[in-house]
């Protein structure tokens, strides 16, 4: 009821989660905006591609549980999951490893693109410049509207995004880029890329690559996050698949977000002693401190994030691998963990540690530098962001993305001319 004119609004079900209040005519027939910062409890899109209960730390991908996946899938058969719907055939999945192998290199252009960056330049910098220069390269798949030049978009992102992650870290040291290679499986390719050399061979170690194969699985899609809204909102308005991607990409870079796993390691770093983790968590629990535990807390999840079990798992297996038997960071990390799971702050509030809160540790382990550790994140996503941008753009109910406001500025007044102005 308002201003004495009732109207009914329908209630939407989906196949899991909370329902829906369709607003659509709000405006319309009350003349109402609803007013939801930050989208706490706003659906902005209907999917079926991830689902997450944050109450009992549930994600599925296409109905099949994170947990699942990371232990008995990989990242090419969970990327066709997410772009089609389904885990792929044996035949499905030897066509679509071929199509993404036979992307992977990037035109000899592109180079020339990192050597005008200081050799300083943070990653993420150079991601989000090259990513969204591709569509400068690839005119053959721009036109959304055709959906073969959207596969082939697709095809070309989640292939080629390895290699210029890649690139950027040879870039930072100094060292020659290394092509891909056709007889390397993902993981291992961008793990050859990323620290073979001309000058000698580079054998990958099995173990580091089913670690970042199952690291990308679990970074590979999570529903409406950030990066994601971010990737639908730029698509909404027609721009390129390319453009688009550089958008979640500058949206991931966040510490916040995407950047909470560069940030969590350096909190580690910072904590430097189990002694000083009190320390730490009393500021993190202090209203007038802006300091906050990286790695820890969720929009979504008010339970245990149930990638962060899984990396937790995978950091144990890659330390003990690389014979680190007594790595200082994960002491703290667990002490941490122990201590802030068990601190009335943080058991109110809900804040159990996330998908960042391991995940630096690992690439640490593995010989990843900090800065890369992001793009590591974006990498992965990035087949997670195109598929809910194929998603977005194939829906019949899509139009540009366009929020309203609350506005509480100044009310429409008279222009003053300078000479009046005191
Ligand atoms: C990712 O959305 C996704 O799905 C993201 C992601 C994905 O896969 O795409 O899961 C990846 O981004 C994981 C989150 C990584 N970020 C961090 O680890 C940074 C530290 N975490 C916080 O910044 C925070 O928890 C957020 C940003 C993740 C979530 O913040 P919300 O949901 O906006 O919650 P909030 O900031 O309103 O916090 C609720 C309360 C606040 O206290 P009150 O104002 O109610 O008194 O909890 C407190 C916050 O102060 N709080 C923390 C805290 N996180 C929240 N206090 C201390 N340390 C923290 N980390």
């Amino acid at each position: 009821m308002y201003n004495g004119k009732t109207i009914e609004l329908p209630v939407l079900s989906g196949s899991c989660g909370p329902n829906v209040i369709d607003i659509r005519s709000l405006y319309n027939e009350t003349g109402l905006f609803t007013y939801d910062p930050g989208f706490t409890a706003t659906a902005s899109c209907e999917s079926k591609i991830t689902f997450i209960d944050g109450d009992e730390g549930i994600l599925l991908y296409g109905g099949y549980p994170i947990q699942d996946l990371a232990e008995k899938s990989d990242f090419m058969e969970v990327s066709y999951l997410l772009l089609y719907g389904d885990l792929p055939t044996p035949q499905q999945k030897k066509e679509f490893i071929k199509n993404i192998t036979m992307h992977t290199m990037v035109h000899e252009q592109i180079p020339s693109f990192y050597r005008g960056f200081r050799r300083d330049a943070h990653p993420m910098a150079i991601m989000v410049g090259v990513v969204g220069a591709l569509s400068a390269f690839y005119h053959d798949s721009l036109d959304i509207h055709d959906p073969r030049q959207r596969e082939i978009a697709a095809y070309r992102l989640v292939a080629k995004v390895p290699t210029l992650a890649a690139m950027a870290y040879k870039y930072s040291i100094g060292q020659p880029f290394v092509y891909p290679r056709n007889d390397l499986d993902y993981a291992s390719n961008f793990l050859h890329m990323m620290f073979s050399v001309p000058t000698e061979p580079y054998e990958v170690n099995p173990i580091l690559s089913e670690a970042m194969d199952k690291i990308l699985i679990l970074h590979a899609d999570h529903e409406q996050n950030a990066s994601t809204s971010t990737v639908r909102l730029a698509g909404s308005s027609a721009a390129n698949p390319f453009a688009c991607m550089a958008a979640g990409i500058a949206a991931l870079w966040g510490p916040a977000h995407g950047g909470a796993n560069e940030a969590a390691l350096a909190m580690l770093q910072e904590i430097g002693s189990p002694a000083r983790i009190k320390e730490f968590v009393n500021r993190a629990k202090d209203k007038n401190d802006p300091f906050r535990l990286m790695g820890f807390g969720h929009r979504v999840y008010k339970n245990y994030d149930p990638r962060a079990t899984v990396m937790r798992e995978t950091c144990h297996q890659v330390l003990k691998e690389l014979n680190i038997h007594d790595d200082p960071l994960l002491d703290i990390a667990m002490e941490l963990e122990q201590i802030a799971l068990s601190d009335p702050y943080f058991i109110e509030k809900k804040l159990y540690p996330n998908v960042d809160f391991y995940s630096g540790i690992i690439f640490k382990a593995m010989g990843i530098p900090t800065s890369m550790f992001t793009v590591i994140f974006a990498l992965a996503r990035t087949v997670g962001w195109v598929a809910q941008w194929k998603e977005m753009i194939c829906d019949p109910l899509q139009k540009i993305g366009r929020p309203r406001q609350l506005y509480t500025g100044v009310a429409q007044r008279p222009f003053v001319d300078i000479t009046e102005r005191r």
